[in-house]
């Protein structure tokens, strides 16, 4: 399926699949596809677990942009280069985008296999797409409260457990240590992963409305006793993805 299949859609809304919740497509049914590779400025992930692929699809009748995967900077790319599909989307007419993603729970209050609405973000990357300019952009509301506040009440229309709180971004590709994860607490994280934050700070420095959503796919480092394993990241994100599937359908 060609590119100026995706531009003719004119979609509005935009979402970014992150580790294993790349089914939720299955439920919204697929229009076209085009592939990372295919997109100026992208290319394959290579990551198990990501597909790699834009979808269109459609929730409600209106026109749905699906990115099925993401790059990411433990990759080896720089900022600038894993946030292309957000300016890509920009470049299409894409105004709100939601970023999905699979994170390690912080936060007691909250269970492996729920979700965490995005409230702030500790960017602990070291990095960001904007250098080298536009510089000072506020970044005061990256997560819109409106938006979140759709959400909310969604989820309690469905009768369905979503938290709230700050998501802290590393580099990865490693997991935490646990005194990492004593780190991050205090610092005020609840939940932890490697990715969302470089696509947040690049939508809203483009005016877009951004809202992020973490799938908590196990307890981080430290917290309870396991190891952790991203084939089994994977596999929980694919059974509780159902749930993100049918929160994204009652909000957009
Ligand atoms: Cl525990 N840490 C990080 N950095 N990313 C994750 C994770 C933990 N669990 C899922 N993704």
């Amino acid at each position: 399926m060609s590119l100026s299949h995706l531009q003719s859609a004119c979609p509005e809304t935009a979402i970014v699949l992150g580790s294993g919740l790349g089914s939720v497509v299955d439920d919204l049914g697929i229009e076209a596809e085009v592939p990372f590779a295919d997109v100026p400025g992208l290319s394959a992930s290579t990551v198990p677990g990501h597909a790699g692929r834009l979808v269109l699809s459609r929730i409600s009748g209106k026109a749905v942009l699906i990115a099925q995967g993401r790059r990411h900077l433990y990759e080896g790319l720089s900022a600038y280069e894993v946030t292309a599909s957000i300016r890509f989307m920009h470049e299409l007419g894409v105004k709100r985008v939601v970023l999905t993603n699979a994170a390690g729970a912080i936060k007691e209050s909250m269970a492996v296999g729920e979700l965490m609405l995005i409230t702030d973000h500790l960017n602990l990357q070291g990095t960001t797409p904007l250098l080298g300019g536009p510089h000072f952009h506020d970044m005061s509301e990256v997560y819109s409260a409106t938006w979140r506040d759709r959400f909310l009440a969604a989820a309690a229309k469905l009768q369905m457990p979503l938290h709230e709180g700050v998501y802290a971004a590393l580099l990865g590709p490693q997991y935490e240590t646990p005194a990492e994860i004593r780190m991050l607490r205090t610092l005020g994280a609840d939940a932890v992963g490697m990715s969302t934050v470089p696509e947040a700070i690049q939508a809203r420095a483009l005016g877009m409305e951004v809202a992020g959503i973490s799938m908590l796919t196990n307890w981080a480092a430290g917290l309870k006793p396991q190891t952790l394993d991203h084939s089994e990241v994977v596999a929980v994100g694919k059974q509780a993805s159902v749930q993100l599937a049918k929160l994204l359908a009652a909000v957009l």
